[in-house]
């Protein structure tokens, strides 16, 4: 659509951009770059006309359409995103896909999802204007077991995402649950599906959402164990459209890294994870007290339980307990 290219030209120009060159780079008229522009405005977007000189953006609501994103990303990138205004789930839309042949590392965004998906069967309340609910399809992570270290290294990439744009740096809490303060901000789902002859992966997508904003709509058991980016970032905005790109870009870099370069994203998984100490650790088979000793080679936690014997946990959640103090 010609408003999402004005808009994604004026984003990632410094200053001003002619409407003559918009004109000669879309094949349109100065009449329709015009109209594009006025369009924008009445949306919200703060646009600075110059004779002469041409359009300037200053400022623009947060929207996640994709004019917003392209404004953050190279032209090539967004080839192979797509994004919603609203889908059921970004993770199952973009395994409807797969059977079409698509590029690894393709991307699907929303606005909003009716039914996001959480880990173990849970929900994961995705409202329009409040978070950033991503996919991308990873297919050439070997072996189920590089791809359950993609997930790890899927967390540190969030991580990182999210400190380059706000400077706050989260936890992880293992297994794949990032938190600031103790209160979770985002959360990771990762699909895989195997071929039935063979056992071989057909495909892997990771789901990251993020919650970025609208904590006094949460539901209130989860308003106590969530929090969103604003309310932990003394109420300074965060762009959406910004994180997104940052998030692709450092998910491009973990489809880069995988698997070799586990080193790095080991150590920094390691230094980020605090379920150290005392942990309540829930499995289907129920629940169980233990240390957490750290975390293994292959992103398992090392456990320790009451009886002395260790254990390398590969799933299932865990709650930090309090240490109480004499
Ligand atoms: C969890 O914390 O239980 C995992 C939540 C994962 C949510 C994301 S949002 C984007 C993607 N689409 C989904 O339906 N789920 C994941």
């Amino acid at each position: 659509m010609l408003q999402d290219e004005v808009l994604a030209a004026l984003g990632r120009a410094d200053g001003y951009v002619s409407g003559e060159e918009m004109s000669r780079r879309f094949g349109v008229t100065r009449a329709a770059v015009h109209a594009a522009v006025e369009r924008l405005r009445a949306e919200g977007y703060e646009i600075v006309s110059v004779t002469r000189k041409g359009h300037l953006l200053l400022s623009g609501p947060d929207k996640l359409g994709e004019g917003d994103l392209a404004a953050h990303l190279p032209e090539e990138r967004m080839q192979t995103v797509r994004v919603l205004s609203e889908v059921d789930s970004t993770n199952r839309y973009l395994k409807s896909l797969v059977e079409d042949g698509l590029p690894e590392g393709f991307v699907v965004m929303a606005d909003s999802q009716t039914k996001g998906r959480g880990r173990y069967g849970r929900s994961f309340v995705s409202p329009a204007g409040s978070g950033l609910y991503l996919s991308m399809l990873l297919k050439n992570a070997g072996s189920p077991q590089g791809l359950s270290d993609a997930t790890s290294y899927a967390a540190v990439a969030a991580a990182r995402a999210v400190r380059k744009v706000t400077g706050i740096c989260p936890d992880i809490k293992w297994v794949n649950d990032l938190q600031i303060r103790g209160r979770k901000i985002c959360g990771i789902l990762t699909e895989l599906s195997l071929k039935a002859e063979s056992a071989e992966v057909q495909s892997c997508i990771v789901g990251i959402g993020i919650n970025v904003r609208g904590r006094e709509n949460f539901p209130p058991e989860l308003r106590k164990i969530a929090t969103t980016l604003e309310d932990e970032n003394g109420g300074t905005k965060v762009r959406r459209a910004e994180l997104a790109a940052a998030l692709i870009t450092e998910l491009d870099l973990v489809r880069a890294a995988l698997p070799a370069g586990k080193e790095e994203y080991l150590a920094e998984y390691r230094r980020l994870c605090v379920t150290k100490g005392p942990i309540l650790l829930r499995d289907a088979t129920g629940e169980r007290e233990a240390v957490a000793l750290g975390v293994a080679d292959d992103f398992s936690l090392l456990v320790r339980y009451p009886d002395g014997k260790q254990e390398c946990v590969r799933s299932g959640e865990v709650q930090v307990r309090r240490k109480v103090s004499s």
